[in-house]
This record gives C-alpha cells, structure tokens and sequence, in this order.
C-alpha cells in the first residue's frame, strides 16, 4: 500500500469514526419507550392511592399490559353473557418511575393504546386525565406535572361496572404504554395524514400533511419541514423541503413527493413505505416522526370492490379483541397467531367488531396484506346494556370517533369506516341524522374512504333514512334482500356485514341427527343444522353471494370463539339479560369457525373449499360410534376439488360430485322450524354410512385426478401425549409465546377424538405458563393453570419467554394411565 493510499485511508475511517461517536452521543430529537414495566395493581376502592406519598408497599407487581379478569375465577354471578369474569370492580395502576434531569426544556408525554376502562391519570396526586371508552388510545402531556431527576408517581384509577358490554370486555390497562421524550417543537401526536391521490405502474403521487406543534412562546427563527419517503430497505425514494411558520402554535405542511415505480401494497404482497418527517430549527433538527403507510388504491361500485383496480371479493371475518385464554391483554404474537390461522382458512378481510382495534393488531393486518373494516361503536346514544357506553355518548363520541380515524388513516389494510353495528337509532324516525352527523365525521378525517354500518333491523334502517347517510350499506343476517335492495336503490352497495352466525363446539357430534334449542350437554353440534333464530347455516350466505357474483361479499359472525356472549345458553334480551345464569357454565361463544384454544371447527375446513384453491378435502364425523345406538351415520366432506369418493375399510360409497343437489338452501332458510336436521346443501357432499370400525376416507379429484385424501382411523384406548408446539424457537423478550397442542392418540398414533384426559403440565427452564385452554365453552377450570383436562382430545398450553433469560425449556405433559411426553422450547 503507497504511503498516500494509507494516509488517505486512515483519514477517511477517522471521519467516519468522528461521525458515528458524535451521533451516537447526541440524544435522539424524540425519545419513545416503553412504559410497560414495574408497575404495582390492587383491587382498591381507597381513592388516596392517587397521592405520591399512598403506602403501596404490598402492592401486586406486574408488567403490563394486564387483563385482571382473565385470572378469574369463573362464576356465574360475574355474568356468563361477559365471559363469567370479573371485568368489573374498582382498581389502581401505581408506577414509581424518574426522568433524567437532562429532560429540562424537554416535553414528556404519555400515550395509553386503551385502558378498559373509565380511567383517570394522576401525576404527583393531580388528575391529569380522563377517559371512558375503553378502545381508543389518547396522548397525555405530564410535562407541568413531573419533576425531573426525582421520583415521580403515576397512579391509574379504573372503575369499569358490571353490565357495561355484551360481550368479554377485559379490565385493566390492557394494551401497550408509551414515553416520549421530544422537543418543544415537534410533530403532533398522530400528527401525519398521508394519502397517495395518484397511483400509476410509473408514478405515485404521495400528499403528506403533517401538524406541527409548538410549546414556544415565540416561534422566532426559521423553521422548516423534510420529509423522505422510505422503502422496506430503507432506501429513501423520495424527499421535499419546506419552509414554515407557526400561526398560534401550530402549523400545518402540506407537501406532496413522488415515488417512481412505486411497490404497491397488496394482499399477497404487502409493500409498506414510511415518511420521516425532520423538523429543522435554524438548520438544526428538532423533530424527527415516522409514519408507516401503503400506496394502493380502493374503489367501490355496483360491480364490486377493488383494490388496485383488481375486484376482489370480502372473504371476511368478524373478530372480537379477545385472545382467548389469555384474555384481551394485547400481545403480538397472540395476535399474530389468530390471523394466521384466518388466512389459512382463506380469510382476506376482517371487521373489527365492534371496536377501534388495536395497533397491534392493525399493523399485523397491514403486515400480512389483511384488508380491515374498522368499526367505532356498538351503541350510539341508545343503550344496550344498562351501563354500556351510551351513558358517554354525547360527551365523547365525537372525539372517539375522530381519534380512531386520526390514529388509523394511513394504514394500507384499512378499507372502510363503520359508523356502527346494530345501533337502536336505527329503529328511530330521526336517527337518520345521528347517522349524517356521524359519516360527516368520518369525511372531514378522512375523505378517502368510505362509510358503512351494520343494520339488524335492515327494512327499518332503510325506511329510517339511516342506510342513506352511509357509503356501503350493511346487512347483517339479511342474504336474501340483498339483491331486491340493490334492485330498488339504484345507487346503493350492500354487502353481508355479519353473517351466518352458525354454533357449534369443536368435535362434538350428536346422532342421530336432531334439531333443539338447547342440548343438556351445554355444546353443539358440529353439524351446521344449529343457529339461532336470526342466523343461518353459511352455505345460505353462498347462495347469495353467488347469485350475485359482484357483490363485494361478507364477514362471517365469526372466525374465532370469544368470550361471552354463550348464544344458545343462557342469556334473555339485552336490557334484561340480569342473570344469564340459567345455562351455567356455559361461558363463552359457540359461534367460531376456530374454538376459543385456535383449533380448527369443521366449519374451518367448509370456509376452506370456498376460500382457498390449493387442494383440500375434510371429512366429519370422528369415527369412533362402537357401542353407540346409531347405527347409520352422515358423512358430510367438504372439499375445494371437483368430486370426492368416500370409502369405508376400502369399500366405495361412490363419488359425489360438487354443486350438483341445489334443492335445499332456500328451504333451510325458512323459518328455523322448517330447516331440515340432516343439512344438505351444493356447497358440501354427503353420504349416509352403515357404521363400522375401521378406516373412513375420502378421496378429492380435480379433473379426474386424485388431488387430496383425508383419512380418519376408529381409535383405541389412549395411549400417549403428543405435544406438538407451533414454534420450537422463542426470543427472550418476556413475551414471546410458544403454543403448544396437546394431541391424545392411541398406542397405534391415531387422534383419540373423545378423550377427556387431565393433564399435568411440567416447565423447566426459563419460562412460565401463559395459559392453558382446550375450546370446551362450558367449562370452568382456570387458564391460568399447570394442569388442563382435554376436549375432545385436545387441549393447548401456551409458554412465555422470560426477558433477558435465554436456554432451553423443557416441557412435560403426563397423565395417569397415559405414556409422559417431554418436548424442548429454545429461548433465544
Ligand atoms: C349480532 C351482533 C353480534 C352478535 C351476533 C350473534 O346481532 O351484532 O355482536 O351478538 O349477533 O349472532
């Protein structure tokens, strides 16, 4: 190497070197951190633990977020309707915590995603803030009331009452807290409106506006804005400069860049870009604020709904926020799991219902390419139930409403804006204008999408004047007016908002085939002849949609079992529901094509034949009927191919093909005392079968080849544990999950579909139980537990990593009379 080469060399490294220490030591413009940690819970009604000095000493210790109700224990009086859970009661959050005296000059704000709910905020004994819905996040400034470089104390208080929703609500500070430490100048919170008014194959046109703030008393100096767009490699593809100047604090930059060749956003391919927004005081940076957002476009008409001008039909699901065992404490990989599971089922669309979601949630959908209706209210001003959110109404709509459009407008996934589900307005001459007032909301936040909400009462909604005030008009359980509706209202779009509403409990088949309101047993059969009144089995919803092939399609009520809301069990009308003792333990939905533990329903496999191409084929019931009464017994396959053959120990039933009985679905959808028990329909094949033991199979062909086979054994007695965990390698965050089933199989490995085996759960290593579950709705032995009986032959553990603490977990699973299993979960 010449000795100018060298020079030139070392130079060079020394200036990067110089750059990268001088970086790193000058504070980020914004600091944002978690503020999940150390907090202190107790159920209290003693109003002084607002105050600094309050004796918190015996205080539970927890991170959060935190569920308080999902620990239980389950009883009746805590209402079935909710999940008979306590997620009522008085109780405070208390966290100690100190802010670097180099935060002087500084603004410190807090952001709640949700606390559920009727909270209040304390700094230092001052109230700081209130906040009743549980579901919307809101931004808190604590900058006057904080001293810095000594302790300070905030303390949540939260009063949710009993008979306040319909469903499984969870209590607590439930989803994810946030600190920032920023500038005085600085973007606001949720401070950018993005949209992309052009999209081309060549070109997007990207309009950001962004709202800057300012604390300042007087704003001299020379301010200005820069704002880059960033691919997912982090590649800036675009930039633009501006000057500004603040008018009362505030100033709003409108710019627009454009992205050459843009990647749009999809749903198999989910490009995602963000702004980072620099704010510049006399050159210098003050401010720096990313924002995630998506270039697509959406479209709606008679002819269908579109997404980058391709027609894509809702394959939609409705989704309560719980997560089952583990309650509505929000976690991502919880989360992550249940919409993967959807996907699988050839889910593309899911309501929120009936709730602002949350951003976990929403940043998974625009991760995985999942189109979203978000929905605001399950009330408006008339109630419910005694206590629901009706009583806040007319102080805090408006800003509900908005907050959730602000917080959520720039997400790709985002596709419309529900106003409401089932609201009573709808019966009301006037409510019509709570509905315009409402949509006006939504178009002065965001004029890029449309509106909608879901109507029960449809003709009324209609006559109402409220289905007018809405961009795309929601029927829920309405299949059959949708075509007469669009047929009188020229202009108008309907689609399924809810649909079918079918019940049934995973691996539970009552022969003969019979039709009730209620089965002693507290479960329902698997085979779609049991829904409520105003439901239908899912193959009426196919009817329809298929008779009008444009339609923009439906969301199913719903992908998963939830807490709450037992339906056939228990329960009276809403108002009046009191005790909905009667059923008791029936405690939680039957409605999911997925139980409650995330385990496929056969309902999954029929959604599958419709919803996905990819060969498939699902055969029910389980073959297992020695010393049954029956002897004849429906075999129903659902398949995604041409035809299918059912062979019983190798001796053919025939083929069947797809499509071809069409005679029964407009009688099923007569009056539920009409509907026939055995439930034929084009949309599934059946055959009537002489019981023997043995092997039942099916055999799919797609143009006359074999392109799918599903075979089920008649099992022995069991035998063995098989643990079977979803992932075997973890990180070591605290909250990482492994979900584990746990399968009881024969000595031969064949599914035991009847076992009901407790089993005893053993951890070694750096791990804890999250939950244990296994979908049976009506039981009452805890989630929070080192022991669960299985449903059916099923239960499921979940595992949570701990922070920091990385290893091996060794997992037992025993049970008397049954061969131990041992598995290893690597925490990394
Ligand atoms: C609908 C309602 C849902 C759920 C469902 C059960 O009317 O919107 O929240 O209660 O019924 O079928």
């Amino acid at each position: 190497m010449s000795n100018k080469f060298t020079y030139k060399y070392y130079l060079l490294l020394s200036i990067c070197l110089f750059i990268v220490v001088t970086l790193s030591a000058q504070k980020l413009p914004r600091e944002r951190k978690r503020f999940t940690e150390e907090w202190l819970f107790k159920k209290t009604t003693d109003s002084s633990a607002s105050q600094i000095q309050y004796n918190d000493k015996d205080w539970r210790k927890l991170s959060l977020p935190h569920d308080w109700a999902i620990e239980g224990p389950f009883k009746p009086e805590y209402n079935p309707r909710t999940g008979g859970l306590p997620i009522f009661d008085k109780a405070w959050y208390r966290k100690h915590f100190k802010i670097d005296a180099s935060a002087k000059g500084k603004i410190i704000t807090l952001e709640f995603d949700g606390i559920m709910y009727n909270s209040s905020v304390y700094i230092n004994g001052s109230k700081v803030y209130e906040r009743p819905y549980g579901y919307i996040g809101f931004e808190i400034d604590i900058t006057p009331y904080v001293k810095l470089g000594s302790d300070n104390v905030i303390a949540v208080k939260l009063n949710p009452e009993m008979l306040a929703s319909r469903w499984y609500s969870g209590a607590g500070i439930y989803r994810n807290v946030w600190m920032e430490i920023k500038n005085p100048v600085h973007v606001k919170h949720w401070g950018n409106h993005i949209s992309t008014p052009v999209v081309e194959k060549e070109k997007a046109k990207v309009k950001v506006e962004t709202m800057v703030s300012s604390k300042q008393k007087n704003h001299v100096g020379k301010y200005q804005i820069k704002t880059s767009i960033v691919d997912a490699d982090g590649a800036e593809v675009a930039k633009l400069m501006a000057d500004f100047k603040f008018i009362s604090g505030e100033a709003k930059i409108i710019q627009e860049l454009e992205v050459v060749n843009p990647k749009l956003w999809d749903m198999e391919t989910p490009h995602l870009y963000k702004t980072v927004s620099s704010i510049y005081k006399n050159n210098i940076v003050v401010d720096t604020y990313t924002q995630q957002f998506g270039i697509r476009t959406i479209s709606y008409s008679r002819e269908g709904f579109f997404l980058n001008g391709r027609r894509v039909k809702l394959k939609g699901v409705c989704l309560h926020h719980d997560l089952g065992a583990l309650g509505t404490a929000v976690n991502y990989r919880a989360t992550e799991r249940q919409l993967q599971i959807m996907k699988a089922m050839g889910v593309n669309a899911i309501r929120t219902s009936h709730n602002p979601a949350s951003p976990e949630q929403l940043d998974l959908c625009d991760k995985m390419g999942l189109l979203v209706q978000e929905e605001a209210f399950d009330c408006w001003a008339m109630p419910k139930v005694e206590n629901d959110y009706s009583k806040y109404w007319a102080q805090w709509h408006e800003q509900d409403l908005r907050d959730m459009i602000r917080r959520d407008r720039n997400r790709p996934s985002i596709i419309m804006w529900s106003i409401g589900n089932e609201i009573r307005e709808q019966n009301k001459e006037d409510g019509y204008l709570l509905a315009r007032s409402l949509s006006k909301i939504c178009k002065e936040e965001d004029p890029n999408r449309p509106t909608t909400a879901g109507f029960n009462n449809f003709s009324v909604a209609i006559k109402n004047g409220l289905a007018a005030e809405i961009d795309l008009v929601g029927a829920n359980y309405k299949p059959s007016d949708y075509a007469s509706t669009m047929q009188q209202h020229k202009d108008w779009i309907v689609y399924g908002s809810e649909t079918a509403s079918c019940v049934s409990s995973r691996g539970v088949y009552h022969l003969p085939l019979e039709k009730y309101d209620k089965h002693p047993s507290l479960q329902v059969s698997s085979y779609d002849n049991q829904s409520p009144g105003w439901a239908y089995p899912p193959d009426v919803e196919f009817h329809f949609q298929d008779s009008l092939p444009n339609a923009i399609g439906e969301f199913v009520w719903t992908g998963f079992d939830y807490l709450g809301e037992p339906t056939p069990y228990g329960g009276k009308d809403n108002l009046t529901h009191g005790n909905w003792d009667t059923d008791w333990p029936s405690r939680s939905s039957y409605f999911g094509a997925v139980d409650l533990a995330g385990f496929p329903k056969d309902r999954f496999y029929l959604y599958q034949s419709r919803w996905t191409t990819e060969p498939m084929v699902h055969v029910l019931p389980h073959w297992n009927w020695e010393g049954s009464s029956v002897t004849e017994i429906p075999v129903y396959c659902y398949t995604n191919c041409d035809e299918a053959e059912l062979f019983v120990n190798g001796k053919s039933y025939g083929r069947k093909k797809m499509g071809v009985d069409k005679t029964i679905v407009p009688v099923a959808f007569n009056a539920w005392k009409n509907r026939p028990k055995n439930f034929e329909s084009p949309y599934r094949l059946n055959w009537n079968v002489l019981y023997e033991k043995g092997e039942l199979k099916v055999v799919a062909y797609k143009n006359g080849k074999e392109a799918a086979v599903k075979t089920i054994n008649t099992a022995k007695t069991p035998n063995q544990i098989k643990l079977i965990p979803d992932r075997k390698v973890i990180s070591a965050d605290g909250e990482d999950l492994s979900f584990i089933t746990v399968k009881i199989e024969d000595e031969d490995g064949n599914f035991c579909p009847l076992a009901d085996n407790k089993i005893e759960f053993k951890l070694s290593g750096p791990a804890t139980i999250a939950a244990v579950d296994n979908g049976n709705a009506a039981s009452t032995e805890p989630f929070q537990a080192n022991y669960r009986k299985t449903f059916n032959g099923l239960c499921l553990l979940v595992i949570r990593s701990k922070k920091g603490a990385a290893g091996e977990v060794k997992i037992e699973a025993s049970s008397a009379g049954l061969k131990t299993s041992a598995i290893i979960i690597s925490i990394q």
